[in-house]
């Protein structure tokens, strides 16, 4: 049996990555190491506490602790390492950009000496779309060729890690993928993020903050689509190879708000236009024939039916929320949007 070790495994996406590969693709151990920051939650892993280790076994462990990974990853005799670990939020990285280097690139940097060490079979970078920078209105879309221009300390701190990792594969022979995703929505998303920040002030009746002019646009993709790929990527993928993942489903902030609304039943009264963020990139929108092509993939969800299913699932999972909207983070959400 392969075993493949996920770094934040108890985050948004390494959770339904975890959930996928159990699900579907029984014959892996699944290693999970996850440091806990405020963005870590056992509760989207509670089905598997108890499991037959054999199968899956979490560690709380920073990637940045070389020693600690290396230890874990020799005594599980781990094949492959999906990077998932990260600080993931813009608007954090803008107040506090320090912890996006450490992690993001001093973190994959270490899993990197860790992988080169064992060598082990694969090495997966999650990365975004968000390290190309921004988009005109009518421009093409990313292809993975494009040079990476970077606007905040989040996305410049991945396009670093993303660099580092290319190295290893240039200079070192390490086998990598980088995969390059737009953004993901679902179940087990934190709620400082759009579409679960927005169902849950919406089901509380409360201020729907929409930066600037909410003209800003997004390409949006199911969550299950991206763990789908991103499964493709580490059986199939070309050693050295960036591949694109995308949704096929461009949007602007203000009309998926008012698509939230109109599934929960909810006025437009609720939307404010708050003080745009700073350096604000206007448009994502990703080319993934790459990945179509050479792998056969393309996202099965449509956005309509992927927004219902989230929204339904945050309305049947009213404890999730309840417990991770905590003291420390309606803290954050008091300083985030006092000032706008
Ligand atoms: P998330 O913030 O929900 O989860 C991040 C996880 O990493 C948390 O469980 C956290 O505890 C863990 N973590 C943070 N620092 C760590 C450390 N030092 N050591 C070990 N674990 C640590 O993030 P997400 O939305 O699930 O994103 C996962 C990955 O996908 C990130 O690398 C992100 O850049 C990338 N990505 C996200 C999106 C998106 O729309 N969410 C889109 C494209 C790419
Ligand atoms: P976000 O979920 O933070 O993802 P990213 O910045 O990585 O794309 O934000 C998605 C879009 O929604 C982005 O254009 C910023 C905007 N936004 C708001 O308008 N209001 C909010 O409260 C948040 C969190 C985001």
């Amino acid at each position: 049996m392969e075993s493949i070790l996920v770094s934040g495994g108890m985050g948004f996406i390494g959770s339904n990555f975890i959930h996928y590969l159990l699900k579907t693709h029984k014959n892996y151990k699944v290693i999970n190491v996850d440091y806990l920051t405020y963005a870590g939650n056992p509760e989207n892993l509670i089905e598997f506490e108890g499991f037959d280790e054999k199968i899956y076994k979490f560690y709380k462990c920073d990637i940045c602790d070389f020693n600690h990974i290396l230890k874990v990853v020799k005594n599980e005799n781990i094949d492959y390492i999906v990077n998932f670990a990260a600080e993931t939020h813009v608007d954090r990285s803008i107040d506090n950009p320090d912890i996006f280097i450490k992690t993001n690139i001093l973190g994959t940097q270490s899993l990197l000496n860790v992988a080169k060490k064992l060598k082990i079979k694969k090495f997966i970078q999650i990365s975004t779309d968000e390290v190309y920078g921004s988009l005109n209105f009518k421009d093409p879309a990313f292809t993975e060729d494009l040079p990476l221009k970077p606007n905040s300390p989040y996305s410049a701190s991945k396009a670093s890690a993303d660099l580092i990792v290319r190295s290893y594969f240039k200079t070192f022979n390490l086998p990598v993928n980088i995969t390059r995703c737009s953004n993901n929505y679902g179940p087990y998303q934190f709620p400082e993020k759009l579409i679960p920040l927005m169902i849950n002030n919406a089901m509380n009746n409360q201020e729907l903050p929409i930066y600037g002019t909410g003209q800003n646009i997004r390409d949006w993709i199911f969550v299950e689509d991206h763990c789908e790929a991103i499964f493709l990527v580490l059986k199939h993928g070309i050693p050295g190879e960036i591949y694109n993942i995308g949704g096929n489903s461009e949007i602007s902030n203000l009309d998926l708000v008012k698509n939230l609304l109109l599934i929960l039943n909810k006025p437009e009264t609720l939307i404010k236009f708050v003080k745009d963020r700073p350096g604000h990139d206007l448009r994502y929108a990703i080319n993934f024939k790459k990945i179509k092509n050479e792998l056969s993939w393309e996202p099965k969800t449509n956005i309509e039916d992927g927004l219902k299913n989230t929204v339904q699932w945050y309305l049947q999972n009213q404890d999730w929320l309840e417990h991770i909207i905590n003291e420390e983070y309606l803290k954050y959400y008091e300083k985030m949007y006092k000032y706008r």
